[in-house]
């Protein structure tokens, strides 16, 4: 393979990570629940446990809306290298990134006071 054709499979392994339709339906209500725990406690200490902002952005519906579509599976997926934001592909399935994804968007758990 030469480097032109490595760095194209490499852009379009980066930008295509998770499958187009996500079968959000298929996490338990158990495994929702422990996401949302998570998303709390762990991207929280970072976020602010309202998602309103810390050390991370806040995240904020209104705002997260602007961005084009898969943008924040991408993020969530591959972390911000260079900054403290981390990968969560090692930790979560595609699913589970995109049902974060979809419920960040939608303001589940954002609520600052
Ligand atoms: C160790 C701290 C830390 C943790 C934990 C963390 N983040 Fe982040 N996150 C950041 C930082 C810092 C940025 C901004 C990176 C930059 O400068 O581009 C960020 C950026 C983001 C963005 C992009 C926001 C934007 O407007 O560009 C999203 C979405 C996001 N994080 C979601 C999450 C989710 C979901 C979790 C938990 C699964 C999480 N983060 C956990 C620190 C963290």
């Amino acid at each position: 393979m030469n480097r032109r054709v490595a760095t194209a499979a490499i852009l379009l392994t980066l930008s295509l990570p998770l499958p187009a339709i996500a079968d959000v339906g298929a996490l338990s209500s158990e495994r929702r629940a422990e996401i949302g725990h998570m998303v709390k406690q762990d991207c929280g200490s970072c976020h602010g446990l309202t998602l309103k902002g810390g050390l991370g952005p806040s995240l904020d519906p209104a705002r997260l809306n602007l961005y084009p579509e898969g943008f924040l599976e991408v993020t969530i997926f591959h972390g911000r290298p260079g900054t403290p934001m981390p990968p969560w592909a090692p930790i979560l399935t595609p699913n589970e990134i995109r049902y974060i994804a979809t419920q960040l968007l939608s303001g589940t758990w954002y609520e600052p006071k």
